[in-house]
C-alpha cells in the first residue's frame, strides 16, 4: 500500500492527513508534543482551559467555509459575535466592523481534536532527522526514513510531508533540497502571551476583544466572553507585538507578567485587583514576519517531499488549512503516491 509520513499535527498536518487518508493512502503522523493542534493550542490548568495561541478565525475562501460548516454541524465551532474595540492614542473605543469571527468550542483546540479523529499519530515523537534512502539499482524508488530524538527509526514511506513552521522545515530538510530556496524567504517571528484570571469581572461586559496600537501589546481578549467557555473566572489573554517579544525573549516570565499586567491596566484604564492565576508562554515561531501567499505548492516530485504550513498563505488558521489542501493535492499528483487509485 502507498504510504506517507506527516510531521506535525497542527491544523496543516491534520488537514493534509485527512486528504491522504481519503485517497486510501496509509498515513502516519508524528508529533513532538503530547497532543494535536500546535498553535491552535488551548492550555488546560486547574483553574481554566484557555486559548493560548490562535484566538479566533475568519473564513474567507469557499474551501475553508466548507470545513467550517462541518465543524459547526458537529458543534466544534461557533460564531464569536464580539464588539471589537481598539486602543489607539491612549484611548479605548468601540471599533465596529462587519467581519464574522469564529472560535472552536469548547476551545480552539477542539477544531484540531475533531480533525484528528481516526488518524494514526505518534505522540511525544520529536523527529530529529529525515533521510531519503534509495537502493543502489533503483534511484527512482527511494523511501523516507524518520529518526526521533531517542534514536527510534520509522519507515520506509513513499512520501513525506513536513507541516511545520518554515524554520523547522528548513532545519530538517537537506541543505541541497530545491525546497530550501523558498523556505529561506520566510522568517518567522515570536509572540509572548499571558493568560490572567480574576475572581470577579474587572471591566464592562461589552469589552471582549481589543486590537491595540500599543508599543508592547497587539491584542487582548476576554476568554470568558467566548461562546462555550466556563465562566468561573474573568480570564484575559494578552498577546505582544513581535518586535517587543523578540527583544524580551530572554526575560524571566515574572518580568513579562508584571509588564503585561501594567499594560492591561493602562489599556483598560483601571487599577487591577490582584489576579488569582497567571500563565505565560513564549511562542518562538508565532507568525511569518511578512504576510505572503505562495502561488504554487512547495513539493519536490522526485523525492515526493512536500512542506506546508500557515506561513505559505498569510499566517492564519485559514492559511494553514489552504496550504495543506494545496500541498497534499500536489503530492498526490506526483504519481508515486495514490497512483494505484
Ligand atoms: P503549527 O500549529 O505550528 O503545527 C506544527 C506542529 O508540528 C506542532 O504541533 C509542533 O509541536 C509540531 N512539530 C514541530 N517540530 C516537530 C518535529 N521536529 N517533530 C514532530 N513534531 C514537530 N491565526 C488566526 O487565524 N487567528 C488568530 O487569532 C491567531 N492568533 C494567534 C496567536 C498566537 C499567539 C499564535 C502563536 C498564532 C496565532 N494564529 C492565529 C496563527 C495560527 O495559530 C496558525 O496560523 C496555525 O495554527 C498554524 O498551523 P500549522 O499547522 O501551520 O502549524
Ligand atoms: P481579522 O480580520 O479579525 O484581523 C486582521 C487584522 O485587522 C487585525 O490584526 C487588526 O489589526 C485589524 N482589524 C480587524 N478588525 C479590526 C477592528 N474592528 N478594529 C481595528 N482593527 C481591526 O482576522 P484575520 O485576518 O483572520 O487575522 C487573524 C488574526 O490572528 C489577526 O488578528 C492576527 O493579528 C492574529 N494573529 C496573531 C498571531 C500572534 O502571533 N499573536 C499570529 C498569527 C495571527
Amino acid at each position: 500500500m502507498d504510504s506517507i509520513a506527516i510531521i506535525g499535527t497542527g491544523i496543516a498536518g491534520l488537514v493534509a492527513a485527512r486528504q491522504c487518508q481519503l485517497q486510501g493512502i496509509h498515513t502516519v503522523l508524528f508529533e513532538k508534543s503530547k497532543h494535536v493542534g500546535g498553535r491552535l493550542s488551548s492550555h488546560r490548568s486547574s483553574w481554566a482551559r484557555f486559548d493560548q495561541g490562535a484566538q479566533y478565525f475568519t473564513a474567507r475562501s469557499p474551501e475553508f467555509q466548507e470545513q467550517l460548516q462541518l465543524w459547526q454541524h458537529t458543534g466544534h465551532a461557533q460564531v464569536w459575535d464580539f464588539q471589537a474595540h481598539r486602543f489607539r492614542q491612549g484611548q479605548l473605543n468601540p471599533s465596529p466592523d462587519t467581519e464574522t469571527r469564529y472560535v472552536g468550542t469548547p476551545c480552539m483546540n477542539s477544531l484540531a481534536e475533531a480533525l484528528a479523529e481516526d488518524l494514526s499519530i505518534h505522540y511525544h515523537c520529536h523527529i530529529a532527522q529525515i533521510s531519503y534512502e534509495t537502493a543502489a539499482d533503483d534511484e527512482q524508488q527511494g523511501e523516507w526514513w524518520l529518526y526521533d530524538r531517542k534514536g527510534q527509526q520509522y519507515g520506509g514511506f513513499d512520501a513525506l510531508l513536513l507541516a511545520l513552521p518554515s524554520a523547522q522545515c528548513q532545519a530538517l530538510i537537506d541543505a541541497r533540497s530545491p525546497l530550501q530556496k523558498a523556505l529561506q524567504t520566510v522568517a518567522m517571528v515570536p509572540c509572548w502571551s499571558l493568560a490572567v484570571a480574576f475572581n470577579e469581572a474587572i471591566a464592562d461586559a461589552s469589552i471582549q476583544g481589543i486590537f491595540c496600537d500599543h508599543p508592547i501589546v497587539q491584542w487582548i481578549s476576554r476568554e470568558s466572553a467566548k461562546p462555550g467557555r466556563l465562566q468561573s473566572h474573568d480570564c484575559w489573554i494578552i498577546h505582544c507585538r513581535p518586535e517587543w517579544s523578540e527583544q524580551q525573549k530572554d526575560q524571566p516570565q515574572s518580568v513579562i507578567q508584571a509588564t503585561l499586567l501594567q499594560a492591561l491596566a493602562e489599556i483598560l484604564s483601571i487599577a487591577l485587583p490582584t489576579a488569582s492565576h497567571y500563565y505565560c508562554h513564549f511562542w518562538r515561531y508565532a507568525r511569518p514576519a511578512h504576510s505572503q501567499c505562495f502561488k504554487q505548492a512547495l513539493v519536490d516530485p522526485q523525492q515526493r517531499l512536500g512542506v506546508c504550513g500557515d506561513w505559505q498563505q498569510g499566517g492564519r488558521v485559514e492559511g494553514a488549512y489552504l496550504s495543506a489542501m494545496q500541498t497534499s493535492q500536489a503530492l498526490l499528483q506526483c504519481g508515486a503516491i495514490g497512483s494505484s487509485m
